[in-house]
């Protein structure tokens, strides 16, 4: 066993894991923040994504152990209490989910894409959002719900 600490939505953890565990799994099972999904166990669907230190990141690829003293956010930590970040209220008033499986990922990995590129052009949502894929909404309305959040998110 080993002693990791790190921030995961703006609170101190720390625990006692063995060294081959993933991050996803540190925060599903040790934290029990389910909201990070694990959708497949090649490293491609993206519905593990959170975020370390600021940055987009598939939990799944990464052991608990790579993020002692990092600074997680997961999709739990993304609303201001009552009030949902304008990514996940684009998604509900876009129809930007289905069956929601993929939804924390892709959210995740969209806020990171808006805040690096706050007008980011149709064509660049799909491209940066290769690495998430959606088994339900043929992606249009995905695409639509990050462009308009990059708008309210001041792009
Ligand atoms: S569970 Fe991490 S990429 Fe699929
Ligand atoms: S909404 Fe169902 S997998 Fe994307």
């Amino acid at each position: 066993m080993t002693t990791v600490t790190m921030t995961v939505n703006g609170k101190s953890v720390t625990a006692d894991v063995e060294p081959n565990t993933l991050l996803v799994q540190f925060i599903r099972e040790n934290l029990r923040l389910t909201g990070t999904h694990v959708g497949c166990d090649t490293s491609q669907c993206g519905a593990c994504t959170v975020h370390v230190n600021g940055s987009s990141m598939k939990s799944c690829t990464m052991l608990a152990v790579q993020a002692d003293g990092a600074d997680v956010t997961t999709i739990e930590g993304l609303a201001n209490g009552d009030k949902l970040h304008p990514m996940q209220e684009a998604f509900r008033e876009n129809h930007g989910l289905q069956c929601g499986f993929c939804t924390p990922g892709m959210i995740m990995s969209a806020v990171d894409l808006v805040n690096r590129n706050p007008n980011p052009s149709e064509d660049t949502i799909r491209h940066e959002l290769e690495g998430n894929i959606c088994r339900c909404t043929g992606y249009h309305n995905i695409v639509k719900s990050v462009k308009a959040a990059s708008e309210k998110m001041g792009g």
